[in-house]
């Protein structure tokens, strides 16, 4: 068993009052952004790009090298922005939301550091707007650090003017999406913008943008503690550091847990530290890996590590760090048919593949799971899915933006991995495990 002795991101969690700023500096906090702002802005974002940091929101992008990509302000004089990405909507995800309920400074004195390697002069913190808790715990250290003299005029003493805000979302997933986030920013409707232009060059208002997930961004006063080596050295291969990862489902003890990159998903799932295996007499069916829209993995195929990299020979992705487990008396069919419904809720509408192709494919599963279906059903699903984003590989999406493939991709490897159960289901003219219809659930039936 591989069990991360070190904990990284979640070892102060425990401390009484560690959200507040006086028990965080008590113990070193605000330390590190006090170190790195000694050094020059580029020698920051090397050190970052030297620990392997990739992103936790959901593609796993090296950090260093997104900030690298923010041009030089002798080749672009606008101003830049750092986004935080705290909208964590992602079905089968909850850890950025303990990083603010917890160690909301760790974040704070993350984007101090990375808003002076960038030359950003404003931070906007977007949080998922049924986060009540943890922006209330937000918006109070936000608070805590303008009246120490850490956040405003001047950047801990230094002659670097820099002020955050906390800005509520209004429960929309889409506006995770990071160029939806940016247009909701501005105040507008959060639909996805074309790509390229990309963020780093047209972002917020039209200036350079780095857009960053709270996990990413809260890892980089670590990176400063021991150096980039050190950080590089906890991950496997190019992924740097540890990670959060939020397990769910049929296990008996679910939870979010920090785990190293060489854990895999079986000893998550059984260890006695994390999962502690199924519930008795079960065995797993499935499991998602990274999200609900990462393709699902077999029983077989769980002996992957957590490391970005390790999921691309499975198809599938790390993702957000969302690990949902199937047992054998769950229906792949009717789970399915729940994340297929939660993507045409959540379409944007903006392009057709995905307005049109979500629902079509969430009335279509249910007709298989509810009996009534025949197998061109089946054949049309796959083709509807196919025409969203073909897999695999991965990453070949027709659409404006991911939510497409997020939609398309489990239904794709659903289908892929466990076509008997579908079939069954279209021999039976029911569900084998006896899951009874529905009845009316809302306009995708
Ligand atoms: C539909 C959709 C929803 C997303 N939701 C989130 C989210 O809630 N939080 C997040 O950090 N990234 C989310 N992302 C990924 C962001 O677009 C972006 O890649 C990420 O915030 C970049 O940060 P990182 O490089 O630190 O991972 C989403 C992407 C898509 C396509
Ligand atoms: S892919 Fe879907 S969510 Fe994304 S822009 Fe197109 S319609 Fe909107």
């Amino acid at each position: 068993m591989t069990i991360l002795t070190e904990k990284v991101m979640t070892r102060d969690w425990a401390r009484p009052g560690q959200n507040t700023l006086a028990v965080y500096k008590q113990h070193g906090g605000y330390a590190q952004a006090k170190k790195a702002l000694e050094l020059a802005p580029a020698a920051i974002t090397d050190e970052v790009k030297k620990s392997n940091l990739r992103g936790r929101g959901g593609a796993g992008f090296p950090t260093g090298m997104k900030w690298s990509f923010v041009p030089s302000l002798e080749k672009n004089t606008k101003p830049r922005y750092l986004a935080i990405n705290a909208d964590e909507s992602e079905p089968g995800t909850a850890k950025d939301r303990f990083i603010l309920e917890n160690d909301p400074h760790l974040l704070l004195e993350g984007i101090a550091i990375a808003c002076y390697a960038l030359g950003a002069h404003t931070c906007y913190i977007y949080s998922r707007g049924e986060f009540k808790y943890p922006s209330a715990v937000l918006d109070k250290a936000i608070a805590e650090a303008y009246a120490d003299g850490i956040f405003g005029k001047k950047l801990m003493g230094k002659d670097f003017e820099l002020n955050v805000y906390q800005v509520r979302g209004a429960g929309a997933y889409i506006c995770g999406e990071e160029t939806a986030l940016l247009e909701s920013l501005e105040g507008k409707k959060g639909w996805p913008r074309l790509k390229p232009p990309f963020p780093a060059v047209v972002g917020l208002f039209g200036c350079p943008t780095v857009v960053n997930n709270v996990e990413t961004i809260a890892s980089i006063p670590r990176i400063f503690e021991k150096g980039a080596a050190w950080f590089s050295g906890l991950g496997e291969a190019k992924s740097g550091g540890t990670r959060l990862v939020t397990l769910s489902g049929s296990v008996n003890r679910p939870g979010t847990y920090e785990v190293g990159m060489n854990t895999s998903i079986r000893e998550l799932i059984y260890d006695k530290e994390y999962g502690q295996g199924l519930p008795e007499g079960r065995s797993i069916k499935a499991v998602i890996p990274g999200g609900s829209s990462a393709p699902v993995l077999t029983a077989d195929e769980i002996d992957v590590k957590l490391e970005f990299d390790a999921f691309k020979p499975l198809q599938s992705m790390a993702g957000s760090g969302g690990i949902i487990v199937m047992d054998d008396q769950s229906c792949v069919v009717r789970s399915l048919w729940r994340v297929a419904r939660f993507y045409a809720e959540e379409s944007c509408g903006q392009g057709t593949p995905c307005r049109e192709g979500q629902p079509w494919m969430a009335r279509l599963i249910r007709k298989i799971e509810e009996g009534r279906g025949e197998m061109a059903d089946l054949d049309n699903l796959v083709n509807v899915a196919q025409a969203i984003a073909p897999w695999p590989p991965i990453g070949l999406g027709n659409t404006i933006c991911a939510l497409g493939d997020a939609g398309a991709l489990p239904v794709q490897s659903f289908v892929q991995k466990f076509r008997k159960d579908f079939e069954e289901h279209l021999r039976l003219h029911r569900c084998p495990l006896g899951n009874a219809p529905w009845g009316h659930f809302g306009e995708f039936k």
